[in-house]
């Protein structure tokens, strides 16, 4: 029998999907899954009459395999892909590649492509995003791990991407967890965007009186502009999908407790090691947090007030300066994540090309947006461009756009709605833009209490005061 170009072990959704977009491209795809019944399923249903090549053993699977084998794994990220690894080691040949698609931690990626290379193999942390559609019509593809092996993976990663205008959404992000680290933050940024586009729901909702069904509207009217996006799309249809029971819109009976998988807490986790400032990643998880206290909140109603005021008129221009003020917010969202990438570059030594993972991330992933164009072009035109609100292009638009940002948060804060991500855009905003911030008196305080020193602004040197 034809030996399989790849193997693919996990089939959940998005490994079926995964082996079925491979199987699409002319790849002869091996698929194995640890419950036998999940891997028949596949075979004698959407695998049907494809290249598909279903095996129910380790052994089987990696016996069918053209060599250097390449092995994409799609299961859990953890404890399961420490698990599958060891089990495959033994039946793997030097010079054998093993790529992790999931949502691993990157450095459990780092450890794993350690050991796997000191075994003689070549292993890829890829991130991958697009959720189920994104794998079975063409994801964002974001591998990390050894450059030289590289042209080993990449004419399948390539055929398998999303493609845009500037080619496929797939390109080599860098060594060890670089791959993984790069979607981590992808997610993050995610987290960052749903969250502003929550509370702008909130505030047209809240303040506006505006229904899910006008709501979905306006949405779908944004996304023809300059907010277009996967994320304001699907919100439109979020927003008008009617509950075919009860007939009224679903998203009004979703219980308001969001869950999260631990990507977006990375990000910040990460942030802090890093020093780097990512308050809109943070705002969006604590956002997350508080809603899992539902009872806490329902109970927290009896007891306290916020002001009652009722609710405003709503006209183009309302609605103008609100998308505006959504737009500055993802727009700082974005800042914030490739300033992490940034700093990450230099202090993982990833090298990353932020131009590049701009290009990338305009198709197939979550977070594709037209915005991803001028982001791209900002980081081509400066690829060590300290922060993307001070590039030519961003910062004339931002000195305009910042009013929209302060107005809706004077709403939130006047009417008592929560607007934990558009205050952090602002404040990031204000702390990244001012020659001077108040901590020269913290700066103080510490060597009041600590003897921390401090510098002057006078003269060079280190200085302590005996201050009383
Ligand atoms: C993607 C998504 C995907 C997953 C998120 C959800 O890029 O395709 O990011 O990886 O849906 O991790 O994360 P939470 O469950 O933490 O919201």
């Amino acid at each position: 029998m034809q030996p399989s170009d790849i193997g693919l072990i996990g089939l959940a959704v998005m490994g079926e999907n995964l082996a079925l977009n491979m199987a699409n491209h002319g790849f002869k795809v091996s698929v194995y899954n640890r419950t036998a019944e999940r891997t028949r399923t596949l075979a004698n249903g959407r695998a049907k009459g494809t290249t598909i090549q279903p095996t129910y053993d380790l052994k089987e699977f990696v016996a069918s395999l053209a060599k250097p084998r390449r092995i994409f794994l799609m299961v859990q990220a953890g404890a399961p892909v420490d698990s599958v690894l060891a089990q495959l080691r033994p039946l793997l040949e030097a010079g054998d590649i093993v790529m992790d698609g999931g949502n691993s931690y990157y450095k459990d990626t780092e450890r794993r492509t350690k050991e796997m290379e000191a075994a003689g193999f070549h292993y890829f942390g890829v991130g991958v995003s697009g959720g189920e559609a994104g794998a079975l019509e063409g994801p964002c593809i974001m591998p990390g791990g050894s450059r030289a092996a590289y042209p080993l993976i990449e004419p399948i990663l390539t055929a398998i991407a999303a493609k845009v205008s500037d080619g496929a959404c797939v390109a080599y992000m860098g060594p060890g967890g670089a791959g993984h680290y790069v979607k981590m933050v992808h997610n993050g940024c995610e987290y960052a965007i749903m969250q502003l586009i929550a509370e702008t729901y909130d505030v047209l909702r809240t303040a506006y009186g505006l229904g899910a069904v006008a709501l979905a509207d306006v949405f779908r009217r944004w996304n023809d502009g300059k907010l277009n996006s996967y994320l304001i799309e699907i919100t439109a249809k979020v927003l008008a999908f009617v509950d075919p029971e009860t007939k009224q819109p679903l998203v009004d009976l979703i219980l308001d407790r969001a869950g999260q998988k631990g990507t977006g807490k990375w990000t910040s986790q990460d942030a802090l090691d890093l020093g780097v400032t990512i308050p809109n990643i943070d705002a969006a998880l604590w956002g997350r947090n508080i809603s899992a206290l539902k009872d806490e909140r329902v109970h927290a109603s009896t007891v306290l007030t916020g002001p009652r005021l009722p609710a405003l008129p709503s006209d183009q221009a309302v609605l103008d300066t609100i998308e505006d003020a959504l737009y500055t917010g993802i727009i700082i969202s974005y800042a914030q994540a490739m300033a992490m990438l940034r700093a990450a570059s230099h202090e993982y030594s990833y090298d990353l090309n932020l131009s590049e993972i701009a290009r990338i991330w305009k198709g197939g992933c979550i977070i594709r947006s037209k915005l991803l164009d001028p982001i791209q072009a900002a980081f081509k035109r400066d690829p060590d461009l300290a922060n993307l609100l001070v590039d030519s292009e961003f910062s004339g638009n931002l000195n305009q756009l910042q009013a929209s940002v302060r107005s809706v948060v004077r709403q939130g804060i006047e009417r008592g709605i929560p607007l934990p991500a558009f205050g952090a855009s602002l404040a990031y905003f204000d702390s990244y833009r001012r020659a001077q911030l108040p901590v020269n008196l913290i700066q103080a305080q510490r060597d009041f209490f600590g003897a921390h020193t401090y510098q002057r602004i006078d003269r060079p040197g280190t200085f302590h005061t005996d201050w009383e």
